[in-house]
């Protein structure tokens, strides 16, 4: 086995699932090259040095400049807030180093264009982190959908509802709840959820032609956790859209963080001439399917239990009835990159892919602003 030395900037919530995903990927999916964790990157020494003991990391780097100096680091893993995902990106691409950057790619569209230019002039593998292609469900709707099986597409319904913001005493910006903050966020559920909806739906459904939509702000000033001032709120707190996609078919999207109940309840429909699926994060190893060809007597929606060896990167974890979780999606991320580095095929969704979905964020943004439709 050959080693693919990781240097990770960022330790939290993505910080872990990140490091959990090298830990296992060569476990279960073996091949030529195996992650070592080489070097942690974050701005607190004490807390690098902790989480550096507990994933198993070999050293620490308190500014991430010095770590893409190291002659020792292959691949840098971008799990910081978005707004410093350009600057480190450009750098390690200059640094020659392949980058692992999560979504959204950028704060926006002119940020992402540059990004894109650093990693094709530098010539280095680059991929951006939209894990739900990777949830064995989804990736067999995407099997489902190259075969044939829904024929002509009419409609693609796609939510991503969470209920964490509705009490006005949260603050925005710092280490907590930087994702209220439009300066290290670019925007809100836009680029946080409905991001990924866009990129599950653009590898389903294939291009958007045009958008038209609707946000909301619904608590218009926070205490800033920097300041301890109250500051405008300027993030998107909800935003639906309706789009049309290049095949034909109509799209409705919908993202808040206002739906009380629900915590991060992303589901996706799409309806065909001869079937339908859908699917739900939170019973995210099942597809529902409906397939008008059965005979009309046993005719409904089935519920396939996504398990079976045959299926997406089942046949790499247990036996047939035993199901696998959230964390694998990223597992089977790092095992698709590891698998490319062997290939030497490109892997999906790069920063160019990713681009692509920020165009439609931008769209989307640019048509709430201005109340009317926006081409991509
Ligand atoms: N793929 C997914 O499903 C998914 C889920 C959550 C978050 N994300 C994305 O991952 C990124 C991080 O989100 P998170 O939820 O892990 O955030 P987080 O707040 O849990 O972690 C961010 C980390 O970045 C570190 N950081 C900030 N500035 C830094 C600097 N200058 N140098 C080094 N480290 C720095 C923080 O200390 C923290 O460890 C965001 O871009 C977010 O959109 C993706």
């Amino acid at each position: 086995m050959k080693d693919l030395n990781i240097g990770m900037i960022g330790y939290g919530f993505m910080g872990k699932a990140h490091s959990n995903a090298y830990s296992q990927a060569s476990h279960f999916f073996p091949g030529e090259y195996r992650p070592v964790l080489k070097a942690l990157c974050a701005r607190n020494r004490d807390k690098a040095a902790g989480f550096a003991e507990n994933w198993g990391y070999e050293s620490i780097e308190t500014d991430w400049r010095e770590l893409l100096k190291r002659d020792d680091i292959d691949a840098v893993d971008i799990c910081t807030p978005n707004n410093l995902h350009k600057e480190i990106a450009i750098a390690a691409a200059e640094a020659g180093k392949m980058i692992l950057c999560e979504k959204p790619l950028a704060m926006d569209v002119a940020e992402g264009e540059e990004m894109c230019a650093a990693v094709e002039k530098a010539g280095v593998r680059n991929m951006v982190w939209y894990n739900y292609r990777r949830v064995p469900a989804v990736t067999l709707a995407k099997q489902l959908i190259d075969e044939g099986r829904l024929g002509k597409v009419f409609h693609y319904r796609a939510n991503f509802l969470q209920d964490w913001t509705i009490n006005a005493d949260v603050p925005q910006g710092g280490a907590a709840t930087w994702r209220l903050d439009a300066e290290a966020a670019g925007s809100g559920v836009t680029g946080d959820l409905l991001a990924h909806c866009i990129d599950t739906a653009l590898w389903l459904n294939g291009g958007i032609q045009d958008v038209s939509a609707m946000t909301e702000t619904f608590v218009k000033e926070r205490m800033h956790a920097e300041t301890g001032q109250k500051e405008a709120v300027k993030i998107d707190d909800a935003c639906s859209f309706l789009c049309h996609f290049s095949n034909g078919s109509l799209g409705l999207f919908e993202s808040t963080r206002y739906a009380r109940g629900h915590k991060a309840l992303y589901t996706l429909e799409i309806n065909g001439e001869h079937a339908s699926i859908r699917w739900d994060l939170h019973d995210l190893h099942r597809l529902e399917y409906f397939d008008h060809g059965d005979d009309s007597i046993v005719r409904g929606w089935r519920s396939i239990h996504v398990s079976d060896g045959d299926q997406p990167y089942m046949g790499n974890w247990w036996v047939p009835g035993l199901q696998i979780g959230y964390e694998h999606s990223f597992i089977h991320q790092v095992a698709d990159f590891l698998k490319s580095l062997e290939t030497d095929a490109v892997v999906s969704p790069n920063f160019r892919d990713a681009l692509e979905t920020q165009k439609v964020c931008d769209a989307v943004l640019a048509s709430a602003a201005e109340r009317s439709w926006k081409s991509i």
